[in-house]
């Protein structure tokens, strides 16, 4: 049976991720469970960083944006050394499971706690939506509204000036943040992985909008795929449209979670306290699919790729 619980943070910040710490730590307290915080995610477990807390810790975090217990990137836990050191500071602390919140990257490495005899257990928390064991993952609503906001503005600038602004937003290797965006803006054009540049209609269909006097084009483009300043420069000389360019970055992390994004936080974390409470628990992540709660093993979830809807390219294709 499972006495003690910890749970710790990792890879990219998301908002939602201290709704979620929030969740896994009433839950556990409730089942009567001892819980702890890791601090600064993997590296912080590997060093020992780990602190028992009671129901206070949770208290006024539900909207707070970031996480409170921060986070870290640590390629170094790939190392077999690494990981069963930190499997080891568990083991001394007595805890038998640990909870992490985080993506791929996280996965991997409680897969790794796993194989060194902790019992591991998932939360998706990222703004990318990249996570295949899950059709969304915590963080990635409030990013889309912050990225929507942001368009918002921009437009109004663009049309002012009659302007094609081109904006790039995060999401690593997956386009749903740009392909959400593009369709709750109505975008001119989105450009992702799933979505790529095709220059000559791209080039078309804005010398088509600047012939008819059309105020304004927005471009919505995923990270890692392009410069967009050479798009820009090359949009201005095919067009004729006066070009900008504005690159979102980490402001598109940050922010009071949505609504939405803590009731997720809420739901999965209650299924994850609920596996621990289970007879033999073993390692698993958790999900929401059709909007069911799901989990599955650990090790099939990390071999599990994100499935973009077919749907919802055909839609941004109808539309733009
Ligand atoms: O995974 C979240 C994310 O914001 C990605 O969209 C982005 O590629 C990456 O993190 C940036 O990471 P960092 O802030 O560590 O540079």
């Amino acid at each position: 049976m499972i006495r003690k619980i910890a749970v710790l943070t990792s890879g990219g910040d998301a908002p939602g991720m201290n709704a979620a710490l929030r969740a896994c730590i009433r839950a556990g307290l409730y089942y009567g469970k001892d819980m702890y915080v890791v601090y600064d995610g993997f590296r912080g477990l590997v060093e020992g960083n780990i602190i028992q807390v009671n129901k206070d810790f949770t208290q006024d975090i539900i909207n707070r944006g970031g996480t409170i217990i921060r986070s870290a990137r640590l390629p170094e836990f790939a190392n077999p050394d690494v990981s069963e050191k930190a499997a080891q500071q568990l083991k001394d602390f007595e805890i038998d499971a640990l909870i992490g919140i985080g993506g791929d990257g996280t996965y991997k490495g409680l897969e790794l706690l796993d194989k060194a005899g902790i019992v591991t257990i998932g939360i998706p928390g990222t703004i990318d939506n990249d996570v295949g064991s899950t059709d969304e993952t915590i963080g990635f609503s409030t990013a889309l509204n912050t990225i929507c906001d942001c368009v918002d503005k921009l437009k109004d600038t663009s049309g002012s000036h009659q302007r094609c602004t081109l904006i790039e937003v995060m999401g690593r290797d997956c386009g749903d943040l740009a392909m959400f965006a593009a369709l709750a803006e109505g975008a001119e054009g989105v450009i992702c992985v799933e979505h790529p540049l095709k220059e000559d209609a791209l080039f078309r269909k804005l010398r088509k909008m600047k012939a008819q006097n059309k105020s304004h084009a927005i471009i919505i483009i995923s990270e890692n795929l392009l410069d967009i300043k050479e798009l820009a420069k090359k949009i201005a000389l095919e067009t004729g449209f006066d070009t900008r360019t504005e690159v979102l970055g980490r402001l598109q992390r940050g922010g009071s979670p949505d609504a939405h994004d803590r009731i997720l936080a809420a739901r999965l974390s209650a299924r994850a306290i609920d596996l621990l409470t289970e007879k033999d628990p073993t390692s698993r992540v958790v999900g929401i699919k059709n909007n069911m709660i799901v989990d599955y093993p650990i090790a099939e979830a990390t071999k599990m790729k994100h499935v973009h809807t077919r749907g919802l390219r055909a839609l941004i294709d109808m539309l733009q």
